[in-house]
């Protein structure tokens, strides 16, 4: 079994920005299991299936093969053998991968993915239910928060500093939506693990929240 940390909280807290540092520094391989939700979100929009058709999601998840491999340490993700890395980070994927990862037989699929990654490897895992149901017996679990305008604007700091259109408003109520859902599912709800250390880094540097989670790993 290999050093499990896993670190959960909702999107934009900078859950992804943090576990890479932490990787660096102690030496764990980041595993970004967003990406892997966002990869068979692609399968499901290449067929054009209606995000709230459960059944149809659930069927098309049958013919889709996620996997996952590492060019220069970065993690790249394979659909059905195409490396589709370039295509997660949009809206209609975030989206989709929003409302496809509250189908049972989409998380089913990646569990086994997931779990097997941390058995074999000294890992920090990213995401929403990895401190309660992925690895119930990681050796360190972080709840990492902010609050909705604390990550509203960071999201709207990062879409201008690329030159990109954007309201942050508009940006606040996404994020809302995208927590009510994620915290309101049925299956896998993100929430912190009784044993699960919360970290709210409103009023934190990058460096200060890595060295407070640093600080709780070997
Ligand atoms: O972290 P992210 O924005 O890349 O994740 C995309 C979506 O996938 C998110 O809305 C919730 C879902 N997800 C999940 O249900 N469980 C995980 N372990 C990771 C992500």
């Amino acid at each position: 079994m290999g050093y499990n940390v896993a670190i959960d909280g909702p999107a934009g807290a900078g859950k992804s920005t943090i576990a890479k540092l932490v990787a660096k520094e102690k030496g764990y391989i980041y595993v970004d299991t967003g990406a892997m939700y966002r990869a068979l979100a692609i399968h499901f929009l290449k067929k054009g299936i209606d995000a709230d058709d459960r059944e149809a999601v659930a069927e098309a998840s049958r013919d889709a093969e996620v996997t996952i491999g590492y060019e220069d340490g970065v993690q790249q993700m394979y659909l059905n053998g195409e490396n589709v890395t370039h295509m997660l980070r949009t809206e209609d994927v975030g989206n989709m991968a929003s409302k496809s990862s509250a189908i049972p037989a989409v998380r089913e699929k990646l569990l086994e993915l997931q779990r097997s990654l941390a058995a074999e490897k000294d890992v920090i895992m990213d995401g929403r239910d990895i401190g309660t149901n992925i690895l119930p017996n990681a050796d360190v679990k972080i709840y990492l928060t902010a609050s909705v305008e604390t990550r509203a604007k960071r999201r709207y700091d990062e879409l201008k500093a690329k030159g990109e259109d954007c309201d942050l408003e508009a940006i606040a109520h996404d994020i809302a939506e995208r927590d009510e859902r994620d915290m309101t599912r049925e299956i896998a709800p993100l929430k912190q693990a009784e044993d699960a250390i919360l970290v709210d880094s409103s009023d934190m540097t990058i460096p200060e929240v890595v060295a407070e989670i640093c600080s709780h790993c070997s």
